[in-house]
């Protein structure tokens, strides 16, 4: 039987450029979209689709229900924003800051618990995180409200990872790499077949071998 591979946030991107990447190495692949109208280029793939906005837990919910009964090697949480573009933590509004905390930060976290019965024997649960959240690298490098909320990410995720270290399960923070999509913009050096392949190398690489690491999409450890 094949790997099977959930993938959440898979519309466009980074997370369309994986669901092909897994799908043409000969993964099972379940890829998700908040809208089914614009899972267009993702349908074309043959991959199974479902629907979820992690923001909402009702949604969240329709999800695991649909997943029932299921399992993946793999579950591959990518959907996130940019936040305002402005970039400027005092110009923020409460509610910029709330919905960019909540999409990067807390649901990712939150449906990543939520899925754990879907996670088969020491499985692999993928954070797409940045290297913006690097509180030694990626401060001082533009878009501080964005990078603080990656960084709140990896502080979840080694918390959840402190919770279950000893359940066999493989936690990963990835950082892409600056990629050429709607979020990396045209002058990002990286397309998104060269990122998501390595991505697709570095989890294979590390299937089964449990631990907590915030890596690049070359297998590169980056500083919290
Ligand atoms: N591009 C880069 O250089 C770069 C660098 C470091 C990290 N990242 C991270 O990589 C991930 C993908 O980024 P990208 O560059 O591919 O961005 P993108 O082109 O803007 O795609 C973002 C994806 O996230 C989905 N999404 C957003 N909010 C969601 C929600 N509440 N529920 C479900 N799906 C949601 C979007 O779905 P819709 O189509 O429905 O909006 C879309 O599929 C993000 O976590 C981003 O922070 C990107």
């Amino acid at each position: 039987m094949s790997n099977r591979v959930l993938i959440i946030g898979a519309s466009r991107g980074l997370g369309l450029g994986l669901a092909k990447a897994f799908h043409a190495q000969g993964w099972s692949v379940t890829a998700t979209v908040r809208d089914r109208q614009k899972a267009g280029e993702l349908a074309a793939t043959g991959v199974e689709l479902q629907t979820v906005d992690i923001d909402q837990l009702d949604s969240v919910e329709a999800l695991a229900g649909q997943l029932a009964g299921r399992q993946f090697e793999v579950i591959f949480i990518n959907a996130g924003v940019a936040g305002p573009s402005h970039h400027n933590p005092s110009q923020a509004s409460e509610t910029e800051i709330g919905q960019l905390f909540l999409t990067n930060a807390f649901a990712p976290v939150r449906l990543a618990e939520r899925l754990l019965p879907q996670l088969a024997d020491k499985g692999t649960l993928v954070f797409m995180s940045s290297i913006l959240g690097s509180i030694a690298m990626g401060a001082g490098n533009g878009m501080p409200i964005y990078g603080a909320s990656k960084a709140a990410l990896n502080h979840l995720v080694r918390g959840m990872y402190k919770g279950m270290a000893e359940s066999g399960i493989t936690f990963l923070l990835m950082h892409p790499g600056w990629v050429k999509t709607e979020m990396g913009g045209p002058e990002a050096p990286l397309d998104v077949p060269t990122s998501a392949q390595g991505m697709v190398e570095q989890i294979t690489r590390t299937l089964g071998q449990g631990g907590l690491s915030f890596l690049d999409y070359q297998g590169k450890p980056l500083p919290w």
